[in-house]
């Protein structure tokens, strides 16, 4: 199974500017890497360059011992000697053809052997959970029950890289949230390296060995999900990160005093913070674990159910917003204690970048071996 490395790799539409640009990504064999990110920021563009749908304008593809493309050497290995499995939005299955057809398409193309090939489409008819739908057509299929379909006809033929372009966007909201748990336990399954692109945070951080976080056609943070989730490299990654957001505010504001307390907590250059961020299951209401305080105004209660979000207002005029697990018997103007302890907070320099501890390099990691060496104090 293949590690995947792209060096220097970008690519520029005609005189436009570019869509990806200087991108440097190694992700690990068996791997399962989620590319996040705004519209518009590339993802699309870097899966294709993977693919092999796309020519790189700048650097080299390889997964691997194969170098699949390099610009400089004027090397591009087509798509279908790629050997990799590639599902999409538009599934496209062909609608003239039942389900067991659709899949046994793609392995007729693979000059597969007919007794075997019978045999792999029952397997993974069977692993997708549609094996009594094998004789249907897509018309008499959901919109779920196609797109797993989609995934049988691209895993059929064993691929050894498996690529996802928003697989999961048309259907709605629990359907992808099944769909997502599903492709958690095929990776698990299979050991397959996979890679999806998404713009749905919680699909991503569901799916995710390997989080990629992208934005204006370059790398912004790589990581495990849990470690981009806790230090977010930059203040775009801790907003487009968590629902909802962090708590981001001008750190010479009224809440200098939590920056203060954060900086002395993690050993940080108060002088050197431009905003200040908590996020909102960290804004903790009348408790008594140790940390920075202040008094504040319930202002609303959203209950969920499962949870409740409160908007506060602080005594220095800072709002704040909190995320209470379970019921809340809060309403809305009660006064309340907020703490948020030292280690939980955030702090960001004037170009949104995260501040290190004296010592640890502030350039980006691009691989998440290299993310786990010069972050463990992130933990
Ligand atoms: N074939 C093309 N010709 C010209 N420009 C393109 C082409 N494909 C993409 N672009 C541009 O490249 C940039 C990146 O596009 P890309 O499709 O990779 O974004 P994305 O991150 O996948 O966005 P989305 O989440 O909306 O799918 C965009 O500005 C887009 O307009
Ligand atoms: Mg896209």
């Amino acid at each position: 199974m293949p590690r995947i490395v792209l060096r220097d790799l970008s690519k520029r539409y005609g005189r436009g500017a570019a869509a990806v640009e200087h991108l440097d990504l190694d992700l690990p064999d068996g791997s399962f890497t989620a590319i996040l990110g705004p519209s518009g920021c590339g993802k699309t563009t870097t899966l294709r360059m993977l693919a092999g749908l796309e020519v790189p304008t700048t650097g080299t593809v390889t997964v691997g011992e194969r170098l699949f493309s390099s610009a400089a050497d004027g090397i591009f290995v087509p798509p279908n000697d790629r050997h990799l499995g590639l599902v999409f939005q538009n599934y496209a299955l062909w609608p003239h053809l039942s389900a067991a057809r659709n899949v046994e398409f793609g392995l007729a193309v693979k000059k597969v052997g007919r007794v075997e090939r019978r045999r792999r489409i029952g397997d993974v008819l069977d692993l997708l959970r549609v094996a009594h739908l094998a004789d249907r057509l897509p018309a008499q299929l959901s919109g779920g029950e196609q797109q797993r379909v989609a995934i049988a006809r691209a895993l059929a033929p064993n691929p050894s890289l498996v690529l996802f372009d928003e697989p999961l966007s048309n259907l709605d909201a629990q359907l992808r949230l099944e769909l997502s748990s599903e492709l958690h336990r095929l990776h698990r399954e299979l050991g397959m390296t996979a890679v999806l692109v998404t713009h749905d945070q919680a699909e991503a951080m569901a799916v995710a060995t390997v989080l990629v976080v992208m934005r204006d056609g370059a790398v912004e943070q790589v990581g495990s999900p849990v470690e981009v989730y806790r230090a977010p490299a930059t203040t775009h990654v801790a907003k487009f990160l968590g629902s909802p957001p962090m708590n981001l505010h001008p750190a010479d504001g009224p809440l200098s005093s939590l920056r203060d307390a954060i900086a002395q907590g993690q050993g940080l250059e108060p002088g050197m913070a431009d905003v200040v961020g908590v996020r909102p299951e960290h804004v903790l209401l009348d408790d008594a674990r140790p940390g920075w305080r202040q008094r504040a105004r319930a202002r609303s209660v959203l209950s969920t159910g499962a949870s409740a979000l409160v908007h506060l207002v602080l005594d220095g005029g800072a709002e704040l917003s909190a995320v209470v697990r379970g019921e809340s018997d809060l309403e809305p103007d009660r006064v309340v204690e907020v703490t948020v302890e030292a280690d939980r907070g955030h702090l960001f320099d004037r170009e949104g970048r995260r501040l290190r501890p004296r010592g640890v390099p502030s350039a980006l990691p691009t691989s998440p071996e290299l993310f786990e060496e010069v972050l463990p104090w992130s933990r």
